[in-house]
């Protein structure tokens, strides 16, 4: 009788916070502070949508009120059309403080017609050095696309409209740090960096056609909060009642898409840049495993 009554009860429970977690998705009311700008980051569609703006005095940006320690999370976002050359849209996850880990997509502008370049990074207590960047196989300023981060203790995977582009193992067992001990904020921003960003700084910012505005849309969030140094998820690396994130890993078709993403799509990766590691790659570059 008792258990009857508490398994209807626990059925109740998950029915509700599934609900909880329908009505929690997306909105950045809830989910995010902006925090530089003055004015140029402006929540829209009653906190479905976000616009960042950047002009000749500052670019804009917000962050997640909540730290994640392990997570999945989803950005839809519509790049700066037209002639975006010099400005940097960004999408990451970093934690705060020296020795710090990161974990980024950043979005490089051009001048029409010509490519963005997505740029990705991971830094681990503080040292990066591990990029690997690409064009992409459509216009990502026509229209909404979503990137994703997936970050759980085996890996990192970098999706766009759920194609995996990059798949950053844990390899810790052969000595490359991994992050996994510090919480991240969710982090986003438009900015102009054009001494570098647009084929190395050669094509500068074009003034007279800011504001530049990027758009973000249905931020979701599935992932560990972290309070005060006590995490929701207390199953993280137990197989019972895993998230989807909590084991992702690719399935051979997702291995086929990765191959053809960086076969045909990657423009650079640190692990064939022999120029700027004359001393040998860092070992992971040699595990041929996703
Ligand atoms: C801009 O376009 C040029 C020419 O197609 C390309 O080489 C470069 O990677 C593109 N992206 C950036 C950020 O310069």
């Amino acid at each position: 009788m008792a258990s009857k009554f508490s398994s209807t009860l626990l059925l109740l429970l998950s029915i509700l916070m599934s609900i909880q977690l329908l009505v929690s998705a997306g909105n950045f009311y809830k989910d995010v502070d902006i925090t530089w700008g003055e004015g140029r980051g402006k929540i829209q569609e009653g906190g479905r949508g976000l616009a960042l703006s950047l002009d000749k005095l500052s670019g804009s940006g917000f962050q997640s009120k909540n730290e994640f320690l392990f997570g999945r999370f989803d950005m839809q976002i519509k790049l700066v059309p037209e002639n975006s050359a010099g400005t940097v849209t960004t999408f990451f996850l970093s934690s705060q403080g020296e020795g710090h880990d990161e974990i980024d997509f950043e979005f490089l502008g051009n001048v029409s017609g010509q490519p963005y370049t997505i740029h990705t990074n991971v830094y681990t207590q503080g040292k990066g050095n591990k990029e690997q960047q690409f064009h992409l196989w459509f216009d990502p300023t026509a229209a909404f696309h979503t990137y994703t981060i997936v970050w759980n203790p085996h890996r990192i995977v970098f999706l766009v409209d759920n194609s995996p582009i990059r798949v950053f193992n844990n390899h810790e067992s052969i000595g490359i740090p991994f992050p996994k001990s510090q919480a991240m904020k969710v982090y986003c921003s438009l900015w102009n960096a054009d001494e570098w960003a647009t084929q190395g700084g050669r094509v500068k910012t074009d003034w007279a056609l800011a504001p530049f505005t990027a758009y973000y849309r249905n931020i979701n969030i599935d992932g560990c909060a972290v309070s005060s140094g006590t995490s929701s998820c207390k199953s993280i690396g137990s197989t019972n009642n895993a998230k989807p994130w909590e084991t992702h890993e690719l399935d051979g078709k997702g291995r086929n898409r990765l191959r053809w993403v960086q076969s045909k799509h990657m423009v650079y990766n640190y692990c064939a840049d022999s120029k700027r590691f004359p001393q040998g790659f860092s070992a992971e570059c040699k595990s041929s495993r996703f």
